[in-house]
């Protein structure tokens, strides 16, 4: 269909004569070998895949002869003369995709260590398909580098989504655990073609009723589903259950009984769900409960917890996303205060769970200074899939360069080179756990994520997910061909302003390092004014600080809040000076003069009137650039998508001419003559 259900599983009909003859040659004698639910999964996919690529009804076998076009069995299940000596090694959710040349007669062989293996493997294979790419003398290895790759859900138990655009939940608490929704088996296909292996269905502010047995059975039901998929489920915990449901007075992690609690809840859980993945933790953050209720800290919290899944294998995120209404203290900073300290306590099954900056998921943010501050605790990425201060689900933005961007960051601890992927990945120590999360995108819209582009973030953050060094470049172009048509033409008009996509709201939001300047509450549009809010740190005049001297956050050692020193001392060195910060943080880290001259010797507020423009110009130019391959998308999708883009480009203008309009009461300068305002 044409409304964007299928994702990037669309298997359209490849009309390419050479490629298809080819592809029908490989799947004309098919093995695969194993039964189990994930090989099951396994060749349900590859039939609907190549029927509807091929037209064809393909015969799969599972007996073991020489004479297959296509071998998917694990390396133990090979056939004796299948070589797969000269291949990189692979780890157990990795595969390898090779042809091989046996008595003239070209075959290729999917195999892995694990039944999961060959399902990631069989999806990739079904990828290079649909990117109709020649699969004569393909080699491919290809292991995950992160460990756990999970999607969080602020799903809430009615439905609604916090900071959800797309729709209400996916979930349908009222109809499960009898009523399969078939949208659960499309999610989890979904998330096993990118490699995707956890999801926390419930929203970090948590509800405890989860946690009863009534609603244990619901997420055991998704849980069977989603486990040939090996997708394992794992639940928000509210620290205050023990006390909400009525059974203690008290939730003080250090108190026995509620320990025993927790242990019993475990053990309920793990009975209906022996795989079950564990406990994501808001604790002590915007009005959540936590240890600190009691006088305890986050260890103490955290490695209660941990203990509680310990048994059965389980671990707990324990997110490091704290900020307090102090009105002296810089937000940017407390996350640090309060976990960098704790370093080398927590219990070894618990990770800290770190957004990727230290604000709030800003257009653009340095990364989080935690990441190299913490050697020996493994800590885990969080980034944001749903646009909550990047234009919702309306405005087109790649966020997979967002994401690389912060991965491929130096930390310069604990090593020189280290950077921020280093660090998740685990490469920097001798770490067991290491994670990626990023808070779901996903809804019951059509077409999952209200905006077609939305789909493109849950796909890039699956391929970054796997391994934090795939190319952005390559995640765009195999999106493009998959989700609308591998027709050079469309991919090299589109590839380039998907890529520039990522920079566009930063410019025409919050350039040069101005953060969080979104209208209060809801984070949708313009609100540099805001300034009467019950906490000074959910104004935008408190990140800001316009006033007639200057515009920017002060973060240097002498002059402000000293939050550079959250960072290794040669990077705490560059940000101190105005002139060695890069230009995209320069007021991020300065409150700066109106007539501050940049690099191209221009003003500071000439420069912000420029970047405004700029970024109304590029949407205006994608815009244009979409309108010219009108020919290459279906009508439904093409329409939904320049209506967006509509809408990114009159925004755009709005928060050009909201905020230099503003800003100028206080600078008292003509705009720059790039710009246009306003229009
Ligand atoms: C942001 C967001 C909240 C969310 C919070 C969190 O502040 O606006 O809705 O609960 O992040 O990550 O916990």
């Amino acid at each position: 269909s044409e409304n964007g259900y299928d994702l990037w599983l669309r298997y359209s009909l490849i009309e390419n004569e050479a490629i298809r003859t080819q592809y029908t040659q490989f799947s004309s004698k098919i093995r695969v070998a194993g039964n189990s639910p994930t090989i099951n999964a396994l060749k349900s996919e590859l039939m609907t895949g190549l029927n509807k690529m091929l037209d064809i009804t393909p015969q799969i076998s599972s007996v073991s002869t020489e004479s297959y076009a296509l071998i998917i069995a694990t390396i133990s299940n090979l056939p004796d003369n299948a070589d797969i000596t000269g291949m990189p090694e692979i780890n157990d959710e990795g595969y390898i995709i090779m042809t091989q040349n046996v008595n003239g007669n070209e075959r290729l062989i999917v195999t892995a260590r694990t039944d999961i293996g060959l399902l990631y493997g069989t999806f990739n294979l079904l990828q290079l398909m649909q990117q109709q790419r020649d699969l004569q003398n393909i080699e491919v290895a290809s292991s995950p580098r992160i460990n756990l790759r999970l999607l969080n859900h602020w799903d809430n138990l009615d439905r609604t989504v916090e900071r959800g655009y797309a729709g209400a939940s996916i979930w349908n608490w009222q109809k499960l655990p009898e009523y399969i929704d078939q949208r659960y088996i499309d999610y989890a296909r979904a998330n096993a073609s990118i490699g995707i292996n956890g999801t926390v269905v419930t929203n970090v502010n948590a509800n405890a009723l989860i946690l009863t047995p009534q609603y244990v059975d619901k997420v055991k039901a998704l849980a069977d589903v989603f486990r040939p998929y090996g997708i394992k489920v794992y639940l928000t915990a509210r620290f205050s259950a023990p006390v909400e449901l009525g059974d203690l007075d008290t939730a003080d992690p250090l108190d026995p009984a509620v320990q025993e609690w927790w242990n019993v809840k475990a053990n309920e859980i793990y009975n209906q769900i022996p795989d079950f993945g564990g406990f994501l933790v808001k604790a002590n953050s915007e009005g959540q409960p936590g240890p600190q209720n009691y006088g305890r800290n986050h260890v103490d919290g955290a490695n209660m917890l941990a203990a509680a899944v310990k048994p059965h294998g389980g671990i707990v995120m324990w997110r490091a996303f704290v900020y307090s209404p102090d009105e002296g203290a810089d937000r940017a900073s407390q996350a640090s205060k309060e976990f960098v300290p704790y370093d080398g306590q927590f219990a070894e099954n618990v990770l800290v769970q770190v957004k990727n900056g230290p604000i709030d998921f800003q257009p653009r943010e340095p990364f989080h200074p935690m990441f190299g501050a913490m050697p020996k605790t493994p800590l885990m990425m969080e980034f944001q899939i749903t646009q909550e201060y990047l234009g919702f689900s309306t405005h087109l933005v790649f966020l997979p360069k967002l994401f690389q961007e912060v991965l491929h960051s130096r930390t310069y601890q604990p090593n020189r080179n280290t950077r921020v992927a280093d660090i998740i990945a685990g490469t920097e120590g001798n770490q067991a756990l290491t994670g990626m999360a990023g808070v779901a995108n996903i809804g019951s819209d059509i077409n999952w994520t209200g905006h077609i582009f939305g789909q493109a973030n849950w796909f890039g953050f699956g391929k970054l997910a796997w391994d934090p060094d795939y190319s952005l470049e390559q995640i765009a172009e195999e999106w493009l061909k998959m989700t609308f048509t591998p027709d050079p033409e469309f991919v090299n008009s589109f590839l380039p302003e998907l890529l520039e996509s990522r920079e566009m709201p930063v410019s025409y939001m919050t350039p040069l390092g101005l953060h969080h300047m979104m209208d209060a509450g809801h984070h949708y549009g313009p609100g540099p004014w805001i300034s009467n809010m019950s906490r000074p740190d959910w104004t935008s005049v408190y990140y800001h600080k316009a006033d007639k001297s200057g515009i920017g956050f002060d973060r240097t050692t002498t002059t402000g809040s000293g939050a550079v020193n959250d960072y290794a001392p040669e990077l705490a060195k560059l940000f101190n000076d105005p002139a060695t910060t890069p230009e995209e943080l320069l007021l991020w880290f300065h409150h700066l003069p109106w007539t501050y001259k940049l690099k191209n010797g221009r003003t500071l507020w000439d420069n912000l009137g420029m970047k405004y423009q700029e970024g109304v110009d590029e949407v205006g130019q994608m815009l244009e650039t979409w309108k010219s391959l009108r020919p290459y998308v279906d009508e439904e999708r093409y329409e939904e998508i320049l209506m967006h883009l509509n809408i990114q480009f009159k925004e755009a203008k709005w928060w050009k001419n909201a905020c230099m309009l503003y800003f100028q009461e206080f600078s008292e300068m003509p705009f720059p003559p790039e710009m246009t305002v306003p229009d």
